[in-house]
């Protein structure tokens, strides 16, 4: 593989829905490379959950291209993985079974799912509640239950739509830094993250690269690259100083 491909490129997506002629996502570049964290943020209605789902293959832009890895993206994948901001988990299943949903594109035995689906919750800290159901766990645990289905099949790519955004702050916080160390302690190594956010320290405490996008129609007013270590003091003088120069960028 050419060692500079870039994982993920958007390259000039434009997007409108049916029937709508007002655009939504209007010429939007930009590319995640190997081992980055990359955030899209925008304000609200921006057009980001879009954004995501035509880099997962699941809606079809109007004009220009997602590659992946060189691949134009066509419909969904099997290196690319999904994290909802609504962890859309079935509650008709257990949780184990809501994590073996996530190796359903993998060609393997049952008897591997299985224990790659065991595996999985064990790391995301879930172990015990392989055979209840999503209703026993709190927003937290669910989100984790929604990561291991989308770690579960070893993704090259992880997208996620405002992951912790329906969490209170508290419990968005330990998930966000339990998830940097999840990520890091793989055997087999996600190459990127693209993180949707509306939260700008968020960004900031997670990310290498941050795509600040303008409101409807979607424009790439900037990109910003974030490099800090982890993990990220955000009372530290860098960290306040992206944080206010994202602000400023937003609201311009
Ligand atoms: N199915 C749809 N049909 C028409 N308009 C839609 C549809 N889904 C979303 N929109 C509109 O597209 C814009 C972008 O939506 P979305 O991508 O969900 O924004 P964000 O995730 O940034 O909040 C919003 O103004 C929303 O009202
Ligand atoms: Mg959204």
């Amino acid at each position: 593989m050419d060692s500079l491909m870039h994982i993920i490129e958007v390259r000039n997506v434009s997007f409108s829905f049916e029937g709508v002629a007002a655009k939504v996502i209007d010429n939007v570049s930009f590319h995640a490379d190997r081992g980055e964290f990359v955030s899209v943020i925008g304000p609200s209605g921006c057009g980001k959950s879009t954004l995501l789902r035509i880099i997962a293959g699941l809606i079809r832009q109007e004009r220009g291209k997602v590659i992946h890895l060189g691949d134009e993206i066509e419909g969904p994948v099997k290196g690319i993985s999904f994290v909802f901001q609504d962890f859309a988990l079935l509650p008709w299943l257990t949780n184990i079974e809501n994590v073996k949903l996530g190796c359903s594109m993998l060609d393997i035995s049952e008897t591997e799912r299985m224990r790659k689906a065991l595996m999985e919750l064990e790391d995301v800290g879930l172990s015990g509640f392989e055979n209840s159901y999503p209703n026993v766990l709190s927003g937290g645990m669910k989100q984790r239950v929604g990561i291991a289905r989308a770690l579960v099949s070893d993704p090259d790519v992880l997208l996620m739509d405002e992951p912790f955004s329906s969490l209170d702050e508290l419990t968005a916080e330990i998930l966000r830094k339990d998830i940097l160390y999840i990520l890091k302690s793989k055997d087999l190594p996600v190459s990127s993250v693209i993180m949707i956010t509306h939260n700008v320290e968020e960004a900031v405490e997670l990310s290498d690269k941050i795509v600040i996008l303008s409101h409807k129609p979607s424009r790439v007013k900037r990109v910003i690259g974030v490099d800090m270590k982890h993990p990220r003091n955000k009372h530290s003088r860098p960290f306040m100083k992206t944080v206010d120069e994202i602000y400023a960028t937003l609201t311009k």
